[in-house]
């Protein structure tokens, strides 16, 4: 079933659906920022890395009309920030979706994205009808290691060679959210100082065992 884009303001942050026609700027702002996106990038395994803005676009809103994917435009004061989308939306008894998120070195340091991630999820959650979301996060990644702790995400686990970024696989942290932790909603939670401390604190043996790497045979 294919799920509508909305568009979601809070502040300066607008979260709207992305255009075929946001290709060049987003072509432009995706360069201009490649030294601070390439460390976290996904990348194929199969494939080298696609610079095609418009066919990732496509992609996107391929996903958005078969119903497993809300695919966002992040602006802040109406100029284009970042982006986040909403993926791997699943129905039924898992009722679940990930999300995954960037913005422009610029932009940085303003809570865009936390304020972006709550909106997101909180559509999710009451539009949509979703029971969970999940963040990934490379180990290495402090900023945005925050952006789930400012939120109040729940630390899960580690998954080890999870997700192929920067052209390998990398070992991620898993967070997680159920919607009957937040009944009033999540910007509403944060905004009010309400999150509970350490949900997102990686205990010490998962800490420990991401500074080494899973031993695995060469091919
Ligand atoms: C991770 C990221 C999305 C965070 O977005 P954001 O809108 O800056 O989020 P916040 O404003 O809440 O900042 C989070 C933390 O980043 C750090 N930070 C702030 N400004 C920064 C800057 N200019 N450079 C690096 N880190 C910075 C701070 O530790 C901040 O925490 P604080 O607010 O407690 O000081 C952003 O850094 C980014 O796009 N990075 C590159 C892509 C990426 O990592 N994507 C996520 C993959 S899981």
């Amino acid at each position: 079933m294919p799920t509508a884009i909305p568009t979601l303001r809070e502040g300066a942050v607008t979260l709207r659906p992305i255009r075929l026609r946001d290709a060049r700027a987003l072509e432009r702002e995706l360069m201009a920022n490649r030294s601070w996106l390439r460390t976290w990038e996904a990348t194929s395994p199969y494939a080298p890395m696609s610079f095609d803005t418009r066919a990732s676009i496509r992609s996107l809103l391929a996903h958005s009309r078969t119903g497993s994917g809300l695919p966002f435009l992040v602006e802040y004061n109406g100029e284009l920030a970042g982006q986040l989308n909403v993926s791997s939306i699943t129905w039924g008894s898992l009722s679940s979706a990930s999300i995954g998120y960037w913005v422009g070195e610029q932009f940085a340091g303003r809570s865009i994205t936390p304020t972006a991630v709550a909106l997101a999820t909180d559509y999710c959650f009451a539009q949509l009808g979703l029971h969970r979301m999940e963040i990934c996060i490379r180990p290495e990644n402090a900023p945005s290691l925050r952006v789930v702790e400012k939120l109040g995400f729940r630390y899960e686990g580690l998954r080890r060679r999870f997700i192929h970024i920067n052209g390998a696989w990398r070992d991620h942290f898993a967070f997680g959210m159920v919607a009957e932790e937040v009944r009033g909603g999540v910007l509403r939670r944060w905004q009010d100082g309400e999150v509970p401390p350490g949900n997102a604190t990686v205990n010490e043996y998962d800490r420990a065992a991401s500074a080494h790497p899973l031993q695995v045979a060469d091919k």
